[in-house]
């Protein structure tokens, strides 16, 4: 698959003024949960790590904030938008960022490998992609969920139902479907990587 990704670990973050923009640095001040803050930043730090080896430039010439405050974030620098697929993620520790500056789109999503209880499975999942009922199967089925879900750009505003994963392939139904079909159809792949010890991270494609 051709993208870049970043992980960072949210115990050993540089000073926010190194990373952030003036206007970012506005809203990171604004934010009131330490917890919140750090994975802020964190996801900022990675994804502008790779947008520094790619375009060259400093990590605070980049803003990555979200117009209205709820949803997929944009990315500008000198106050133009940079049109790359990108995505961040943020997990018990660590942030995550995806940049795919050949693909249409695409999505994260990184998750500490955890017990689950019944009503989580029955909720989120169809019957057809539970083929296996081990601790790591099921997180890795969820990022893959969420990784999807971002590429789509809707997050989960769409019922979890109406996007599948059965066998590694991508199913979309619904609602999910109609924000497909108004990207433009993108080829979609798949992957999931054993890249933390206990974490399951999933990167969708859109090419
Ligand atoms: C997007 C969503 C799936 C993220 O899942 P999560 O496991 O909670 O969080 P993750 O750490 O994996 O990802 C968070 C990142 O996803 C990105 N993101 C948020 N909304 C997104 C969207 N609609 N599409 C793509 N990416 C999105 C952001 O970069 C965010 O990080 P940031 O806020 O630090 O920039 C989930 O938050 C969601 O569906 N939200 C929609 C519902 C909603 O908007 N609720 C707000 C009510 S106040």
């Amino acid at each position: 698959m051709a993208y870049q990704l970043e992980v960072v670990d949210l115990h050993a973050l540089p000073p926010a003024h190194e990373v952030l923009s003036e206007k970012e640095q506005a809203f990171y001040e604004g934010l009131k949960i330490q917890k919140r803050k750090t994975e802020w930043l964190g996801g900022r730090l990675a994804l502008k790590k790779l947008l520094c080896t790619h375009l060259g430039g400093k990590l605070a010439d980049y803003a990555v904030l979200t117009p209205g405050g709820v949803g997929k974030p944009t990315v500008t620098a000198g106050g133009k938008e940079i049109k790359l697929p990108f995505s961040i993620t943020h997990s018990n520790g660590y942030a995550a960022a995806v940049l795919a500056p050949k693909a249409r789109y695409v999505g994260i999503d990184l998750e500490k490998i955890a017990p689950r209880i019944a009503a989580w499975k029955n909720d989120f999942f169809h019957p057809s992609e539970l083929t296996e009922d081990t601790d790591e199967f099921l997180t890795s089925l969820w990022t893959q969920k969420e990784a999807l879900v971002k590429l789509l750009g809707s997050g989960l505003t769409i019922n979890s139902l109406d996007v599948r994963v059965v066998g590694g392939k991508p199913q979309l139904l619904g609602r999910a479907l109609e924000i497909y079909r108004g990207l433009g159809e993108p080829q979609i792949t798949l992957e999931t990587r054993p890249l933390l010890p206990g974490f399951c991270l999933s990167v969708a494609v859109g090419k």
